[in-house]
């Protein structure tokens, strides 16, 4: 299959299995060595790296270009598969059992010093991500780049394959679209045609997959690139890839089997075995254990709450804070009196950071106890909190809108830091039952938690108007290991229900017609019940392969600022585009 009309063989295919042929390869000088009397190349392509030999009875006109070559360079040559002697045999390459003896030799591609090194030294560092991202065409070259792109597109065509299999057709939704509600900004783009108007890139395809069960297709799924303009992390990007489904006739539980499915195909795909049904968690009962709605359940460490055992001990900053709603909660950390000083005041400044009371810490060594408010305990209250010899307890007080990030964020320290056995390698869940509305951060208002076609449980509509925190959504995220994998819910596809939502997010009659009167038009036409998901599919490539960033796993990303280096976009456009498209640029 790699033969072309150039080529036999990718350079890293080479095995025991070709010595004796004749084979005609391309590739780039990986690494040149010159021992005198024979020339070793390393030359590299997207197979892997074959050693190539040029020694004295090689032709004149080889060992000549071969003594020249730099590093980078596209060469073409022909030469035949020899074992390597017992004694040169490289056991760190697959091909390392041959060498490749070349009897012509040309170089077809000529390469400037390159920026950055693409063959890099055990333990080398990588050169500076900025550097990375500028020459990304060098960076892509590293082989482990390479992996994670061709893990990638595995991924890709396996999700394909398991979505298809399950009868969902792939149909494509457009990218200069109306503005949808996923609460990040939007990108716009200027009409030419339209002057004054704007498309926006879709966030999602949110509305139009919608639509297509409004339509009757039944099934559908895309692999939908969405764009968001907000603050980016590691774990985001301003353009990024979603598997997005949504299905017809259905609850919640037949689409969380079709994302289970393609999750575990995923998984399968990178070598993973994984079992299902996923457990399932409440938002409710994550937020009490974990903290958080993204809980990591590999390992054991609940928070608990301690408000019963702890008030009457009298602790002067617990009494302090114990008012309108506050609690004590803390985590017994088995094996925690080995957290150093350090470590303990690490974890007290991360939670002063989060704008928690402070974190409490008391340590139990046989019968001895110690630690910030040691004094006020005795084993016997440990012992009811579960904190044994050797153990560690780490409180805070105050209400939960504080407490809960605090203690996510020190349960997952302490586990970086204490590194305990895990139960499980892979800890997939479903967090569902979350709220439908949060106080919005700035006005305290209610507003949408995800976003505004998510149905409410049935149950709990006759809350909307006068509870609506109280009100649960038929939402659900899949969380793996601590990360948001995705997320998803069955809609609201009563077209009075959608319209009364909109008017609770505040939205005037005029405003919701003219953002999604279309969505309500097709509500009033004959809507099915449907549902769906989208998975954040870099998120999986990045967690599959290991890497740390979702750069890593995109060909070409953006900063954290946005910015494309290797391009250099964002950049200014020529005055006459923007005159063309009626636009002015004020400083
Ligand atoms: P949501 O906004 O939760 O849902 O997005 C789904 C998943 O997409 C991934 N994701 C991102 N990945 C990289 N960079 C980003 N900036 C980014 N933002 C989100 C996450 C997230 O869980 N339309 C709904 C889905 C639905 O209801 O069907 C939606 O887009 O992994």
């Amino acid at each position: 299959m790699s033969a072309t009309s150039r080529r036999t063989h990718r350079c890293g295919e080479l095995r025991a299995q070709h010595v004796g042929q004749r084979v005609r390869l391309g590739g780039w000088v990986h690494r040149q060595r010159d021992l005198g009397g024979i020339v070793f190349l390393d030359l590299r392509d997207r197979a892997g790296i074959v050693q190539v030999a040029i020694g004295p009875d090689a032709p004149e006109h080889v060992r000549s270009v071969a003594g020249g070559l730099t590093s980078e360079t596209v060469v073409e040559l022909e030469g035949e598969v020899a074992a390597r002697p017992a004694n040169m045999k490289n056991a760190d390459l697959p091909t390392g059992d041959v060498e490749v003896r070349a009897t012509k030799l040309a170089v077809v591609g000529r390469a400037v010093t390159p920026a950055i090194p693409v063959a890099r030294g055990k333990g080398e560092e990588l050169p500076a991500e900025e550097l990375r991202l500028k020459y990304r065409h060098l960076d892509l070259r590293r082989p482990e780049m390479q992996a994670n792109l061709i893990l990638r597109h595995r991924l890709l065509q396996r999700a394909r394959k398991a979505l298809s299999d399950l009868g969902f057709l792939e149909i494509e939704t457009p990218v200069l679209t109306k503005p949808t509600p996923e609460g990040a900004r939007d990108y716009l783009v200027p009409s030419r045609v339209n002057p004054g108007e704007f498309y926006a890139l879709p966030q999602s395809p949110q509305i139009y997959k919608q639509l297509l069960m409004v339509a009757g297709l039944d099934r559908y799924f895309q692999l939908a690139r969405c764009f968001r303009d907000e603050d980016l992390r590691n774990d985001r990007q301003p353009e990024f890839t979603q598997i997005d489904i949504e299905a017809s006739f259905v609850q919640m539980d037949d689409v969380l089997d079709y994302v289970e499915t393609v999750l575990v195909a995923l998984w399968d795909e990178a070598g993973h075995q994984v079992g299902r049904p996923f457990p399932r968690i409440t938002w409710h009962e994550a937020m009490e254990r974990y903290g958080t709605d993204k809980p990591d359940l590999r390992y054991d460490l609940p928070i608990a709450d301690w408000t019963a055992q702890v008030q009457p001990l009298g602790v002067p900053f617990v009494q302090a804070a114990l008012k309108d709603g506050a609690r004590v909660r803390g985590l017994a950390v088995k094996g925690g009196s080995a957290l150093s000083r350090k470590d303990v005041d690490q974890l007290a400044e991360a939670a002063k950071q989060l704008g928690g009371a402070g974190l409490a810490w008391v340590k139990r060594q046989g019968e001895q106890v110690s630690g910030s408010v040691g004094k006020h305990f005795t084993t016997t209250v440990l012992g009811t909190l579960g904190v044994g010899d050797g153990d560690a307890a780490l409180l805070t007080v105050g209400p939960d809108r504080v407490t809960s990030p605090v203690l996510d964020r020190v349960r997952r320290e302490v586990i970086r830091r204490l590194a305990p056995a895990p139960k499980a390698v892979h800890a997939f869940c479903w967090v569902v039952d979350f709220p439908l509305f949060e106080p919005d951060p700035e006005t305290g208002k209610p507003v949408f938690a995800h976003h505004p076609f998510t149905s409410p449980r049935p149950e709990d509509r006759a809350r909307l108007d006068g509870d609506p925190y109280a009100c649960r959504a038929l939402h659900y995220d899949a969380v793996y290991n601590g990360n948001e994998l995705g997320s998803g819910s069955i809609r609201i596809t009563d077209r009075d229900l959608q319209i009364k939502i909109f008017h609770k997010l505040g939205l005037t009659d005029e405003e919701w017609q003219q953002r999604f009167g279309f969505l309500i038009d097709g509500l009033g036409a004959g809507a099915p019940p449907h549902g769906g998901f989208a998975i954040g599919f870099d998120r999986v490539v990045m967690l599959l392969a290991g890497a740390g960033s979702l750069r890593d796993v995109i060909a070409f990303p953006k900063t954290t600022t946005a910015r494309a280096l290797f391009e250099g976009a964002p950049a200014p456009a020529n005055p006459a585009d923007l005159k063309a498209l009626h636009i002015k640029v004020e400083r």
